[in-house]
């Protein structure tokens, strides 16, 4: 079997309601919010230029979302955001009224008894709501899948967070804090993906992820390139793939980047949807077990589904050595190209770029995406040695090889 398998994106095309949840006004907002942290700094764009001269295209670009807030990953981005957006809307006002500065004063603090924060999380997500809800003086309670790792979980409690691994997988740890938050006063459930009845902090979370594509385009820009001609994602649930995409499609909708959206096989319900062909999301059950932890997630969001259905050009599934040799092709790059810690759900997008266009592999899907000479990629490399372990086992140690 390949290391890849992979679809076009020949589903039925829908009204496109979610789209406007990514608009301009709404991003720019998430982008104040997140200027206003103290700790806020764009993450730097990495441009690979050997390693795109050697691909044969015109340019490649990382963004290493590894030093974002110091937290290794761009999760964050998502969490606070919906802090804010829920604490906001608590108090009858727009995002944009109130900032870091207002939510840390004596005022509020004073005014707004501090409010339960519960979610479900691979690791990252939670790390950032934890990190958010000790900077804004509210509490987090982080439930992990069976299979996380005590770095991960250590990290999360580090952060003043009440947190546990339970004997149960991703999408029913999702389940257990929503009944949890129903039983507790004061309390939400900031998940970083929807289900029928709860869109809304969702969307908040897919909006604050629009921070880091906002900043990749100035970064672009700054370099004097409009725009990215192709965008790789990686998707667990694809609320950040959408939000990439919605951002994109929303900000050039006469050209926007031809995407392809990214997962790893343990947990390929994109792929799977995509094959199945009807529209509707398949989902995919069991343990989901991967290297890529992140994009563990066997249920679709459907804000997400529907955003990537009318707008990926398509699915690809991914086994784990395709991530483990992103990994090293970051740390270890052409002579002259930056080094990037990228880790197992961060790296598989150059795992893909390097099949197809330096092994010369699947030149099928090469050709679909229209990869060319011309061609401008970008990629997010979302975390960095977020498992540090793992992460040497991999790139050190050459764990998860490919032949
Ligand atoms: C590092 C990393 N990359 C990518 C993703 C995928 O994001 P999403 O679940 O929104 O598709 C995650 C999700 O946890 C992640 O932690």
């Amino acid at each position: 079997m390949g290391a890849m398998k992979w679809s076009k994106n020949q589903l039925p095309k829908t009204e496109d309601k979610h789209l406007s949840l990514m608009s301009k006004s709404e991003t720019d907002k998430a982008r104040a919010f997140h200027r206003s942290f103290p700790q806020y700094d764009s993450t730097p764009l990495h441009d690979l230029k050997n390693a795109a001269a050697e691909m044969g295209i015109a340019g490649l670009y990382v963004k290493d979302e590894s030093y974002r807030f110091g937290l290794n990953a761009f999760k964050v981005l998502g969490g606070s955001y919906a802090i804010g957006k829920f604490v906001a809307q608590k108090l009858g006002k727009d995002i944009s009224e109130i900032d870091y500065r207002f939510l840390t004063s004596d005022e509020f603090k004073a005014n707004f008894p501090p409010c339960t924060f519960f979610t479900a999380t691979d690791g990252n997500h939670g790390r950032g709501i934890a990190w958010a809800a000790k900077q804004l003086g509210q509490k987090a309670v982080v439930l992990m899948p069976k299979g996380s790792t005590e770095t991960r979980l250590n990290h999360i409690k580090a952060l003043g967070a009440e947190a546990t691994i339970e004997p149960l997988n991703y999408d029913d740890c999702v389940r257990k804090a929503a009944e949890l938050s129903a039983k507790t006063p004061s309390s939400a459930v900031v998940q970083d993906t929807a289900w029928e009845g709860y869109e809304e902090i969702p969307g908040w979370i897919m909006q604050g992820y629009a921070t880091m594509v906002d900043e990749a385009m100035e970064q672009l820009n700054a370099i004097g390139i409009d725009r990215p001609t192709h965008v790789f994602l990686q998707a667990g649930v694809g609320s950040m793939a959408s939000a990439v995409t919605g951002y994109l499609v929303n900000r050039f909708p006469e050209n926007p980047p031809v995407i392809a959206v990214l997962e790893c096989s343990a947990a390929e319900c994109y792929y799977r949807s995509a094959i199945e062909g009807s529209g509707e999301a398949e989902v995919v059950g069991g343990d989901l077990a991967s290297i890529m932890a992140g994009l563990c997630c066997g249920e679709v969001n459907p804000t997400a589904w529907d955003i990537l259905k009318n707008h990926a050009a398509a699915f690809v599934s991914c086994e784990d050595t395709v991530s483990a040799d992103g990994m090293r092709r970051l740390a270890a790059p052409v002579k002259g190209d930056p080094s990037v810690i990228s880790g197992e759900s961060g790296a598989v997008g150059m795992g893909v770029v390097d099949l197809l266009l330096r092994r010369g592999e699947y030149p099928e899907l090469k050709e679909h995406l229209g990869i060319d000479e011309n061609s401008k990629i970008l990629l997010i490399s979302t975390e960095g040695d977020t498992d540090p372990e793992l992460y040497r086992s991999i790139v050190w140690q050459g764990a998860h090889s490919s032949k």
